[in-house]
């Protein structure tokens, strides 16, 4: 995989497009996507590549340039916090030039997940749900699952997200049922 920027230009351009706190969060994803990576024998470089990249179209009146690229289906039009997926995934390739798939897809399914996860998509999706800043009851558990197997600690991130959408009541999206009733076990 090439990449014509390096770690610390792509942090550079975060620094100043996020907010502050989104900032810290990215560095936390990102380190312990390295973790995982190393753990589970994935490539290091598109771990902390998806890491860095999967928030950055968070800020969504910086990221409205990049609107007429994506296509929201009609669950995602509902609920605003999965903008920011398709838009992470359009700036990693319209800013930084990124062509990798698996770098892609990871970013795209860290908010949703779907039924069809490879072990970078878990990994995204776990340390953003279970990076070093996340406080919420339970996190450590989703920590130990990780540690344990990289399935066991997907599903045990995803079982949190779900039940904090259930709680709030809001709309599920299908991928994330379709995720759960696939890895499961
Ligand atoms: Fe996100
Ligand atoms: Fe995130």
């Amino acid at each position: 995989m090439s990449i014509k920027y390096t770690e610390n230009e792509i942090k550079k351009y975060l620094k100043q497009n996020l907010p502050p706190g989104k900032y810290r969060h990215t560095l936390g994803v990102t380190a312990m996507s390295l973790d995982l990576a190393k753990r589970y024998g994935v490539d290091l470089k598109k771990a902390v590549l998806a890491g860095l990249l999967h928030d950055a179209g968070k800020d969504l009146n910086r990221s409205k340039k990049y609107f007429k690229y994506i296509k929201l289906d009609p669950f995602e039009k509902k609920i605003r916090p999965l903008w920011h997926n398709k838009l992470g995934a359009v700036i990693a390739v319209k800013v930084f030039g990124v062509k990798d798939k698996a770098v892609l897809s990871a970013i795209r399914k860290h908010s949703t997940a779907d039924n069809n996860m490879s072990a970078l998509d878990k990994i995204i999706y776990i340390a953003d749900s279970a990076e070093k800043n996340r406080k919420f009851k339970g996190v450590d558990g989703i920590r130990r699952a990780a540690k344990k197997d990289l399935t066991l600690g997907f599903v045990a991130a995803l079982a949190k997200k779900i039940n904090y959408v259930l709680e709030g009541g809001k709309t599920i999206h299908p991928k994330s049922i379709s995720a759960w009733n696939r890895y499961i076990r």
